[in-house]
């Protein structure tokens, strides 16, 4: 039995970890540190070991990196882009080797490694045939990324036709980055001409790649370093190390300079501190080092597992960490009214960036840290991006250290403040405070939820100060007039305000029940949610009993939709926006009395005439449920080509096993 605990927490876990890889892989715009995200993530596996039957194919775990925008063109990577796996330390890194060693290659002697600097940039697949490059796609979540060939074709470093004789195809995958005096030079011209500077060079590469516009993507300085293959064929190459040298010999740019045959761990570890002190010389930023088995034939025997090949493993190098002071202490109010404090510090570079804010997240951090105004503490960029308050330097305190009790009242609307006793931080309940209303409306109007584009904070500001907006409802009456109050609004920029207004009143369900900002319906919550209801109407008459009843949902969810759905105010905002024309699209609802209904389908291996994302709709498009992993509830595996470690589970535990001619039996979907 699952205890509601975990599958709530499981359900958090996935709302969060999916929008923060939105945010690092898509938007560029991280905000918390790798070390907060390995965190989130390790949580989430550690669930997903105890119970595995929470593992949906939507599951983070699932996945590398993020889906793909919808701003640009899907394309399937033929061999999948793996992660992969982190050593954080000497140790860790010696109890990979025992284990390829012992467990998985039953062999005494030492083996060869090839030692690559980890680039710190942007993963990017480049298809080469015939010599001639036909397609530039970034990562994505592994399996499908975006199609970024023109913007790819005017890097300089990248040929566009291979130095003959090549392999009949190709797929070369490298790191896009920027380097360091390159990256100045370009945060200096946007700040000249009023555009938003980058946080670090990787975010600057990655925001440069995913332009629409190609020319800009062309004036940005950036670079490449190859490192691997997907496919190659006319060619074969025994080692990694021969892999770059025949890609150079390609016309390719490769790091062979820097890279090292190590044998045995000993000498991996060796040369893993060379690089940590080379690292601040270095003309580029990099992270670590990745170190993966030299022998091509032994990858090949290693394979992979889920998300990462067993071969390699990334030595990531301990975060960087400066020393300054806690001038103050902030709070924070956020759109549910959470109230969380944030470091004001005397700013510091930690790697090139100036740091002068860091969250605290909630008052438990702050006890643990024991961080009082006034003290000298250790600043970290773990992910190189947010800053994090690692630890306080008590033995320079003077007494004169001030603490922070826990506000009794808003800071911004002066309302008394309430904690529950199971939360880490005190709400505000006043649904009228001015933090609130306009993180709802930032909230609502976001890239995951309506996309309104061109509406900021700032003129939010500006409509709700002059009453023009009250609820969200009210952004869908604006006339041109109404926005013409605004400061700097001219008749191009309001009619395309106008126009983006009007765009979102036909979002997907998903983004509206999302932009609603119930609480505990995040974005996993929302997508689940619109697939099992056609509209706003069905979802409101639903009870908790009957939303429990979904697998994904917890009492907690549940409880608070229906709570949702039966306020007064709330009722009022969603007439009021059916009035307004806001018609949500209905998504893909999965049948409650489809032939499948109730069953659960794992899909592994390569189908002939459908993708694994086409079965998995299939399957839920006839009432299924399409998971992620094998286990005692699994209902049918359905197994491709290629099929590994899913199908022999399912064999260990009698699972029904379909081919893919008895699965487009049962579907229906024989031609
Ligand atoms: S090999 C299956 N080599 O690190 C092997 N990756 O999570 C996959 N990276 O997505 C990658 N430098 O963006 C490899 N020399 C290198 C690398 C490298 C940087 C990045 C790459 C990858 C991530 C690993």
């Amino acid at each position: 039995m699952i205890d509601l605990f975990s599958q709530q927490r499981h359900t958090e876990l996935c709302n969060e970890i999916t929008r923060h890889n939105r945010l690092y892989h898509e938007l560029d715009q991280p905000e918390i540190t790798d070390a907060e995200y390995d965190a989130l993530f390790r949580e989430l596996l550690a669930i997903e070991e105890q119970y595995p039957e929470l593992v949906t194919a939507d599951s983070p775990s699932q996945r590398v990196g993020s889906r793909p925008s919808e701003k640009f063109t899907p394309v399937e990577h033929v061999v999948p882009m793996l992660s992969l796996k982190n050593a954080k330390n000497a140790e860790d890194f010696h109890e990979f080797d025992a284990s390829l060693r012992k467990t998985f290659l039953a062999r005494s002697e030492e083996l060869e490694y090839a030692c690559e600097m980890k680039m710190d940039g942007v993963a990017i697949e480049l298809t080469y045939e015939k010599g001639q490059l036909t397609r530039a796609s970034t990562r994505g979540d592994g399996l499908v990324g975006e199609d970024i060939t023109e913007n790819v074709r005017t890097i300089a470093d990248i040929p566009q036709i291979l130095t003959a004789p090549c392999p009949e195809i190709l797929d070369v995958r490298g790191e896009i980055y920027i380097d360091l005096a390159d990256f100045q030079t370009l945060n200096r011209t946007q700040e000249e001409n009023g555009q938003k500077t980058f946080a670090n060079p990787r975010n600057a590469a990655a925001g440069s790649l995913r332009q629409l516009d190609a020319n800009i993507t062309a004036q940005r300085p950036l670079r490449i370093f190859c490192y691997g293959i997907g496919r190659m064929q006319g060619a074969t190459t025994n080692t990694q190390v021969e892999t770059l040298q025949h890609l150079e010999k390609l016309g390719l740019r490769v790091n062979l300079k820097d890279t090292t045959v190590a044998l045995g761990a000993e000498a991996v570890i060796n040369t893993f501190n060379d690089l940590q002190e080379r690292r601040e010389t270095l003309p580029f930023e990099i992270d670590g080092v990745v170190v993966k088995v030299n022998d091509r034939a032994l990858q090949e025997e290693l394979g992979m597992v889920s998300r990462s090949p067993r071969w390699a493993i990334a030595l990531k190098f301990p975060p960087r960490q400066e020393q300054t002071i806690v001038e103050d202490i902030g709070l924070q109010v956020g759109r549910t009214g959470a109230i969380t404090p944030v470091a004001h510090l005397k700013p510091v570079t930690v790697s090139g960036v100036t740091v002068s804010r860091a969250s605290l997240h909630n008052w438990d951090e702050i006890k643990r840290l024991d961080i009082r105004v006034g003290d000298h503490v250790i600043v970290e960029r773990a992910g190189d991006v947010i800053p994090d308050v690692v630890k306080v330097l008590t033995d320079k305190r003077t007494g004169k250290e001030r603490q922070i009790p826990l506000p009794t009242e808003c800071p911004e609307c002066g309302t008394p403040v309430q904690k529950n006793p199971d939360e880490v931080v005190p709400r505000c309940n006043n649904p009228q405070c001015p933090a609130q209303v306009i993180e709802s409306f930032k909230h609502f109007v976001s890239r995951d939820a309506m996309d309104i584009e061109s509406l900021g904070v700032k003129q939010l500001k500006q409509l709700l100060d002059t009453g023009r907006i009250r609820d969200v409802a009210d952004l869908y009456l604006l006339s041109k007039e109404d926005l013409f109050t605004m400061e700097r609004m001219g008749d191009t920029l309001a009619e395309k305000l106008l126009r983006s207004i009007e765009a979102s009143k036909n979002r997907p369900l998903s983004r509206l029940l999302f932009g609603l900002g119930i609480r505990h319906v995040g974005r996993n919550t929302a997508r689940i949610l619109a697939k099992r209801f056609a509209s706003l109407d069905e979802l409101a008459k639903c009870t908790a009993g009957q939303l429990v009843a979904i697998h994904e949902i917890g009492d907690k969810v549940a409880e608070s939709i229906v709570d949702y759905f039966s306020n007064q105010e709330k009722k009022l905002l969603l007439r009021k926006l059916q009035q307004a024309g806001v018609e949500p699209q209905g998504e893909v609802v999965i049948r409650q009395d489809g032939p499948l209904t109730g069953k659960t389908f794992v899909i592994t291996g390569t189908l002939s005439k459908l993708s694994r994302k086409e079965a998995e709709e299939l399957v839920e498009q006839l009432g299924g449920r399409a998971s992620g992993s094998v286990s005692k509830r699994t209902d049918y595996v359905v197994a491709g080509e290629n099929a590994g470690s899913k199908l022999t589970k399912a064999q260990k535990l009698g699972v029904q096993i379909l081919n893919e001619e008895a699965f487009a039996k049962l579907t229906g979907s024989v031609s």
